[in-house]
């Protein structure tokens, strides 16, 4: 069975292949997409380390100049998805959205160099993008972090990579919908529109888009100009997770400045991440920037804290929390809450369990010491694959598969959990004559 879910997994990531560049499926999203690259390459890695290194150097082939990575990069035309870039209009030689995405590019970097057979490959690949994954992180703390809290906001909730989260009704409340240019949504052509956002979110989402543009997509502007700004722990973690493996990464590469100043912001960030903490919910919660106040919504945000360091008590504790989402759901780990009346187990970020935050939450609880957690989320997420195939996401309740399928970084998660050296203490290691 463990043989031919990974030769299925090495299918799945071959046929979304474009030769430098993995779409996360067909049809639903034909182009690159940010954290699915680069949690991507962790699956190619496991067959063709090449592919894997090329995977992000495309990524970065299109950092902007400010230092920011954006969210899609739309490297041909396709009729099929909205908004493309006529809407982004962010006048790029290769066309790319104008927003961001969670910055996991340099954990997996730390990764692929560590594990890398070819070590001389992983050296200069990896020298290479130092400083772009470095600017980046930069960025992030000039462009979205202005008063220097040590945390940084999204803007736009495409940014946080939970599009439809619970954790943004509220605040996306506070964004109009005048002036929204008439349009077709193509998502629901694809997908099924009860496990999608609705239109009314559409329209806001849609409406951030424009006043962006019509700031000529200036960073140093957009900040302030937005009324969506929400602190999401999740995010955050990802970005400090990704510092501090900057931080070891160039003190290997002797790149001392580099490491140093990655290490301060990770440092500085992990201090700033307590003030999310939430006793009453034993987990971190989103901030809403704009109100200044915490937004009482206990979603998977919170929870993939765990992916920075964070004090062995609140490990325990968000494990402690997951055992108890456990009660409610059948497979872990729900994005939201199942108890709460917003819980919809087929709606996207709204319920619904996704590989992609299971790895990252397990990888965390593993360092902190929370294996037979680990070992549960790791259990479920191949129970899932086993009756549900490589989907986009599931339903946490009956395991449904929901949105697109044959999903890349869904494959790569397999394979990550399935054949990886540093995760799944239960699981034997495999020979791998199937990744060939
Ligand atoms: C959706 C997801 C986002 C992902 C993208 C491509 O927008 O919410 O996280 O990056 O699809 O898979």
């Amino acid at each position: 069975m463990r043989d031919a879910l990974i030769e299925q997994a090495v299918q799945v990531l071959r046929r979304n292949d474009r030769g430098t560049y993995t779409v996360p499926t067909h049809g639903l999203y034909p182009f690159q997409w940010n954290w699915d690259s680069a949690l991507s390459a962790l699956g190619f890695a496991h067959f063709d380390e090449v592919r894997a290194w090329t995977e992000i150097d495309t990524l970065f082939a299109h950092q902007w100049e400010d230092g920011m990575v954006p969210h899609i990069i739309f490297h041909e035309r396709d009729e099929g998805y909205f908004p493309g870039p006529d809407v982004w209009a962010t006048s790029r030689k290769v066309p790319t959205s104008g927003i961001t995405q969670p910055p996991v590019a340099a954990f997996t970097v730390r990764r692929l160099f560590d594990r890398a057979k070819d070590k001389t490959l992983a050296r200069e690949r990896a020298k290479a993008l130092l400083p772009q994954l470095h600017a980046w992180h930069q960025w992030f703390f000039r462009a979205r972090d202005p008063k220097g809290s040590g945390l940084v906001a999204i803007i736009h909730p495409w940014e946080s990579g939970r599009d439809n989260s619970v954790d943004w009704d509220i605040a996306l409340l506070r964004v109009p919908t005048d002036g929204v240019e008439p349009f077709t949504r193509r998502d629901i052509q694809h997908a099924d529109p009860a496990h999608r956002p609705t239109r009314a979110q559409y329209e806001r989402y849609i409406w951030l888009v424009q006043t962006f543009r019509s700031l000529g997509w200036d960073n140093t502007r957009l900040h302030d100009a937005s009324p969506f700004q929400v602190v999401d722990p999740g995010f955050n973690a990802i970005l400090i997770r990704s510092c501090a493996d900057l931080a070891d990464l160039a003190d290997q590469l002797d790149e001392p400045d580099i490491a140093r100043q990655s290490r301060d912001l990770a440092e500085r960030g992990s201090a700033a991440m307590e003030t999310l903490w939430s006793r009453a919910h034993g987990q971190y919660l989103c901030l809403d920037r704009t109100t200044g106040s915490l937004i009482d919504s206990p979603s998977v945000g919170g929870l993939l804290a765990a992916f920075a360091a964070i004090p062995a008590d609140r490990a325990a504790s968000i494990s402690r929390r997951i055992e108890k989402l456990g009660e409610a759901a059948q497979f872990l780990i729900p994005s939201h809450d199942p108890t709460t009346a917003e819980f919809d187990d087929l709606r996207y970020w709204r319920g619904p369990a996704w590989l992609i935050v299971n790895y990252m939450i397990a990888d965390g609880l593993l360092a902190a010491g929370q294996s037979d957690m680990v070992d549960r989320i790791i259990a479920d997420s191949i129970r899932l694959i086993e009756l549900s195939g490589f989907a986009e996401y599931y339903s946490p309740i009956t395991a449904a598969p929901c949105g697109g399928a044959h999903f890349t970084w869904t494959a790569a998660m397999v394979l990550e959990f399935l054949a990886s050296p540093t995760t799944g203490p239960s699981l034997p290691q495999l020979s791998g004559s199937a990744m060939g």
